[in-house]
């Protein structure tokens, strides 16, 4: 297997490396081997040097089975000398689109003894997967000015949707619930308001949804959406969604699950023509960067996603049953959780489990 590795910014510089330890360790206990090459790809490399990620780079990132990446962006405070968003469109955007890993596969799942901000809310109620569409919609980049910068100034970022798209990425969910034992899919849209894009969903949705007769289905608009994560998060089992409106619930998934320090994710292409990537939900932290604060539970979840997509199951599965039970004691819980361990305690505690395991 050949691994990409990108740590970027921030605290990519801290639980990746964490991430690398664990993988080292299962690698061993579970007799399987891989090589590693590093991308420096992130702000202070822009900063040093002008590029952000060289096609060059992305041709040689496509050979790989798998990238495991950090996070991108550098303090907000001090960098006015990059352009706003050209590390997240040009780096991470430009990888989704160009290496078409075009389902952003979201589990939210709150672990036994994980603090939660929902007061009557335990693991058995918050416990989803949300497939998001990674290669088209708002963020595909389709857009532009007219008459920048003058009273009359106009701007169009347009939601790109494909039939060939939106199918792949509802089938996909479809399937996912069939071999994963879950029981129902909801599709979170507008219908009622995006009347032409969605519409175009929720056709496909209907179509798609005949072919699994087994799975119980659902729509709800993306506002309602919200409002019932917080008050009800147990009616959801797999949710399909836009690109958008799936960036903007998974960060509300990650609070339901106990933070950002806690959410994992794969960027995946399932037809394997390319690498797939596999990266915590979070950015870089500057705020706890280089302090040895940050959570690396995220960045574990996502090397566990990783080596399942690489038919290393039961590798994968030794790092979330070690996660699972290292969060479960509050000692080990890092400063976000509100407990006082550090980056490095809680890897040492995750390999100790597994160890054990
Ligand atoms: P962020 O996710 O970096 O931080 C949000 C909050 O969550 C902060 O209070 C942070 O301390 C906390 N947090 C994040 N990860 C944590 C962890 N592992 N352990 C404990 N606490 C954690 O989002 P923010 O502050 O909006 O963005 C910071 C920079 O990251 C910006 O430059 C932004 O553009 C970039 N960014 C990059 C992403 C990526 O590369 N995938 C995703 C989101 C933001
Ligand atoms: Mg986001």
């Amino acid at each position: 297997m050949k691994i990409a590795v990108m740590p970027g910014d921030g605290v990519g510089q801290e639980v990746v490396p964490a991430a690398l330890a664990v993988l080292k360790q299962v690698g061993t206990r579970f007799s399987f081997s891989y090589s590693i090459d590093q991308y420096p790809f992130g702000g202070e490399h822009y900063l040093r040097t002008g590029q952000t990620l060289p096609d060059s780079a992305l041709r040689e990132l496509a050979e790989h089975d798998a990238i495991l990446f950090g996070a991108v962006g550098v303090d907000p405070r001090g960098s006015a000398k990059i352009p706003q968003g050209i590390l997240e469109t040009e780096i991470l955007l430009k990888m989704r689109f160009e290496l078409d890993q075009y389902i952003n596969l979201r589990p939210t799942r709150l672990l036994p003894g994980v603090p939660t901000p929902l007061k009557n809310a335990g693991p058995d109620d918050i416990n989803m997967i949300i497939v998001r569409e990674n290669t088209e919609g708002l963020y595909s980049g389709n857009g532009g000015f007219l008459y920048k910068d003058t009273p009359h100034e106009v701007a169009n970022q347009i939601e790109v949707t494909t039939r060939r798209g939106v199918e792949r990425c509802i089938r996909y969910a479809f399937d996912y619930a069939k071999t994963s034992g879950r029981r129902k899919v909801t599709l979170v849209a507008k219908t009622n308001v995006l009347r032409f894009a969605h519409n175009l969903w929720l056709r496909a949705f209907e179509q798609v949804k005949a072919d699994y007769p087994d799975i119980q289905t659902d729509y709800h608009h993306v506002d309602a959406c919200t409002m019932y994560m917080v008050t009800k998060p147990k009616i959801y089992d797999v949710i399909v969604t836009t690109n958008m409106f799936g960036d903007i619930i998974t960060d509300l998934g990650a609070a339901i699950q106990g933070g950002m320090g806690m959410a994992g994710s794969a960027n995946l292409n399932p037809t394997r023509q390319a690498a797939s990537m596999f990266e915590p939900v979070h950015g870089s932290a500057p705020d706890i960067a280089g302090k040895n604060l940050a959570n690396p539970i995220a960045t574990f979840l996502s090397v566990a996603m990783m080596l399942d997509f690489l038919n290393q199951r039961k590798a994968a599965a030794a790092i979330n049953d070690a996660c699972r039970e290292v969060v479960a004691d509050p000692k080990n819980h890092t400063r976000d959780l509100g407990g006082t361990a550090t980056t490095s305690q809680a890897t040492e505690a995750v390999m100790a489990q597994i160890e054990r395991l």
